[in-house]
């Protein structure tokens, strides 16, 4: 009797714990889904717009067109990068170094093989202005 409303208790408190984790990836799916759908296309500046084609060279396979992320990366568009959080130059430490898995469960980032310093700045100046345009900054 009394492991049987143990068993209960169990079950019901797996279920609160499902139903936050749905919750959880709500939220994480409807940033994602903001930045897939609707993304704010500004008018680039032609640094910004020489980043664009860079960025679809480099960087677009796993962060996705207009910034918006794929199942093999995040987008850009969300707060975590932030110019407060992620300076330029952790864009740049990425593209170099790669970057180890700690936001989310993409896995690592590997060094973009090809991609030089100066090219890295124009792609920064082009996500810049997509987060600018999209209420990230
Ligand atoms: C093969 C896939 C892939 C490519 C190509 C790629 N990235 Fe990434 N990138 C990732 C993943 C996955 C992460 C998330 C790591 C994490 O969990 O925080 C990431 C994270 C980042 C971060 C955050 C790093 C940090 O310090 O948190 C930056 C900045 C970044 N990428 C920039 C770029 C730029 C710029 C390019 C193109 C030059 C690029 N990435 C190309 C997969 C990729």
């Amino acid at each position: 009797m009394k492991s049987g409303t143990g068993t209960i208790r169990r079950m019901w408190r797996r279920l609160a714990l499902l139903a936050l984790a749905a919750a959880l990836a709500s939220v994480v799916v409807a940033s994602g889904a903001a930045a897939e759908g609707e993304v704010v296309l500004p008018a680039l500046s032609a640094e910004a717009q020489l980043g664009e084609a860079a960025y679809g060279v480099y960087c677009a396979e796993c962060h996705g067109v207009n910034a918006a992320g794929t199942d093999q990366g995040p987008t850009f568009l969300h707060r975590v990068y932030h110019p407060g959080h992620h300076a330029d130059q952790s864009f740049l430490i990425a593209a170099l170094r790669g970057a180890r898995q700690h936001h989310w469960r993409f896995g690592d980032m590997k060094p973009v093989p090809g991609v030089d310093p100066a090219t890295v700045e124009l792609i920064v100046r082009y996500v810049r202005e997509l987060q600018k345009a999209n209420g990230v900054f």
